[in-house]
Order: C-alpha cells, then structure tokens, then sequence
C-alpha cells in the first residue's frame, strides 16, 4: 500500500485463516491478546501510530506467528488510510486497543486524549460499519465506575468519571454502542479492565511503561530491579484490612483470553454487551508486595506517602456475567501476575 500514513510493514498473508484487525498492536494488552488471537488461528492485521507502543513487541509478534501477524504503522484517526486497510483486508472483527492511558497526562492534555480516544474509537467503528465488519471489541476500562459504592461493581453500577482520561473510555462506549446499533449488522463487546498485571509467561511480550511507573506491578518491578529505592505506597490511612488500597488484579494473558472469548461469544450470534473483566477478588498494595516478594525471592522495601490524589479505597469486579456469558474466568493467580511480571523486567532491564 502505498498511500500517506500507510506502510506495510511485513508479509502478506494467508488467505484460509478469519481476518481481525487489533488497532494499538505495540501496546501492553493488544500485544498479548493477538498471541490469542493468533494462537487460536486467526490471521491478525494489527495497527499501531507507534507514539507509545513497542516496536519491540511488534518484533516479537511476528518471529512468534510470522505467517498470521501483518503490521501497518497507521494511525486510527486517519480516515484515508483506515479506508484503504479494511477495503483491502476485509477483517470479519475488530478489537480496537489504540488509545492514550495515563490518567495524570489526560488532565494536562485533555485535547489529545479526546482527540485520540473518543475520535479515534468513533473513525474506527464508523469504518468498520461501512466496511462491513460485523464484530467489534473495545478495549474499556473499570474507572467508568462511580468509585464512591460498594464493592464488588457490576455492569449496572453507576458510573462517574473524574478525569479526562475515564471521560474518554465512557464516551467512546456510547459511540460505539451507537455507530453499532445504527449500522444493524455489527455487534460488540465493551471489555472493562480492572488491573492488568503480568507478563506473557515466555516472555514474548509485557509491559513497557515509559518515565516513572505510574501503576504498581511495575512500580514494584522497578524497586526489586534496584531502579528505585523503594515503592511509595500511597497511604494506608483507608478503610481496609491493612490500610492500604485494594485492587482486583487480571493476569494479562487471562485478560487477552477474554477477548478471544467475547470475540467467539459474538461470532455464535451472541447479542452486544458490556463485560468486567477481573478476578472478582481484591487485593492490598501490601498483600501485592508480599506475594511479589514471597514468589520472587526479591527484596521490596515500601514507604508510606500521602494518599495519591483520585485514589479510591477499594475497587474490585463483579466477575459473574464473564464466566456467565462468555464461560470466562482467569486462570492464573497473584503469585503468577508476580512471577511472570518480574520474568518481563529482569528481559528488558
Ligand atoms: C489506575 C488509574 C486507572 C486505570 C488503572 C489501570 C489512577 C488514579 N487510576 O488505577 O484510571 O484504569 O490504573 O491502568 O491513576 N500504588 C502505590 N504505589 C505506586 C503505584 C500504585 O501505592 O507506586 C497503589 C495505588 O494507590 C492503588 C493501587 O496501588 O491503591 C493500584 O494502583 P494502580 O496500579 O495505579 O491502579 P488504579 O489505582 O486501580
């Protein structure tokens, strides 16, 4: 292909194999979920702008499946060249992942994230709908939920954003469930993230956060790795069982699972939804650390600082439509999210 933000990066493909295009390729999740996808025989076209993802997970994906991974630098905003890909691909599904993370850079840079996320996602499933897709999977995320109610959270919860970044996913939701309901023949799945963690378990691909790590495995990553001093757990002045924040961590390869299976689920003429996906169990900043050191063998050594401003005491999934409706549920436990995540650090540092 030759037209403007468009270039094939690899070889062609192998026609027998169902076709699904994964935008944000190079990024932490989509990388591990198009090992499912190619591992369960799907042929994947994966795109990324590369302003965040990895080239070394592009790398990567096609020495591990050389004949069902293609990548195209293009970027989800542009309309010409997004065009020209699925014209020229026909994908049957699509998993879109591209799009800005980081919830402290979304409040300086609320433009970008808009810009990125919401017109992003809607020139994607637009395209898709002209083009005749007829499954879409989003990459959302749990921080649409009202944080201040009870824990576990369902996909009827209420939900209450406070930062640009968890305004983008919500919104991007609604046009996805609008584009699709309008178009009649797509359907979709709106995938909600709790906290990923892990690495792929042979060290294929994982996390590569830029500048200080903003999230905990890899913050206490970096502190074992003698990258810094020590983790600065964010207050243990909260009302749980040891004070400090609780979270419901998903191994990464697990959640790259739950997206085959959504992707399966609505290939069987399953009706669009919105799913958690998590473990259904909470887990401390300091039960976290002590599993790390217990399955590492590292040293961790933790001080307490002040509360991180938009910290919630707990926050932990309702896990029971996944295993419902797509027979999903992770497999792999907090010891093998340590495991696998420091496996990841110990490769790339
Ligand atoms: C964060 C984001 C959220 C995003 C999610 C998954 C914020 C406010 N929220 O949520 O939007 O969807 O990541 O990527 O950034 N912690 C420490 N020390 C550290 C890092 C974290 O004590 O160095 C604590 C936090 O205070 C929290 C827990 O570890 O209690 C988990 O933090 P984190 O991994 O950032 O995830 P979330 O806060 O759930």
């Amino acid at each position: 292909m030759t037209q403007s933000g468009l270039s094939n990066l690899s070889a062609g493909p192998s026609d027998e194999l169902r076709p699904v295009l994964v935008t944000g390729a190079a990024g932490y999740i989509a990388s591990h979920a198009v090992l499912s996808l190619a591992g369960a025989g799907y042929r994947v076209i994966g795109i990324d702008n590369m302003c965040r993802g990895s080239s070394a997970a592009i790398k990567a994906l096609k020495e591990a499946w050389p004949d069902r991974f293609q990548f195209y630098l293009a970027d989800v905003r542009d309309e010409s060249a997004m065009a020209s890909l699925l014209e020229k691909q026909r994908p049957s599904a699509v998993m879109h992942f591209a799009g800005l993370k980081s919830v402290e850079e979304s409040c300086w840079s609320p433009g970008d994230y808009y810009d990125n996320n919401v017109g992003g996602s809607l020139n994607v499933v637009a395209l898709a709908s002209r083009f005749g897709v007829r499954r879409f999977v989003f990459s959302s995320s749990a921080t649409v939920y009202d944080a201040n109610q009870p824990c576990p959270v369902d996909e009827n919860s209420a939900l209450r954003c406070t930062n640009p970044y968890g305004w983008t996913k919500l919104q991007a939701e609604r046009v996805v469930r609008d584009v699709a309901r309008a178009s009649g023949t797509l359907s979709y799945a709106l995938l909600r993230y709790f906290n990923p963690a892990g690495a792929d378990e042979s060290g294929r691909v994982g996390e590569s956060p830029e500048g200080e790590a903003a999230n905990l495995m890899p913050a206490i990553c970096r502190v074992a790795a003698g990258q810094s001093p020590h983790l600065k757990v964010f207050g243990n002045d909260y009302p749980t069982r040891d004070g400090t924040g609780v979270r419901d961590f998903v191994h990464v390869s697990d959640l790259a699972d739950a997206h085959l299976a959504a992707l399966g689920y609505l290939e069987r003429g399953g009706e669009s939804t919105t799913i958690n996906l998590g473990s259904g169990t909470g887990f401390s900043v300091l039960e976290v650390v002590e599993a790390f050191v217990r399955s590492t063998g590292q040293k961790v050594p933790v001080h307490v600082v002040p509360r991180r401003p938009g910290d919630v005491a707990e926050m932990f999934a309702d896990t029971s439509l996944a295993q419902r409706v797509l027979g999903w549920s992770p497999s792999r436990n907090l010891e093998r999210m340590c495991i696998d995540a420091w496996k990841w650090q110990t490769r790339v540092c």
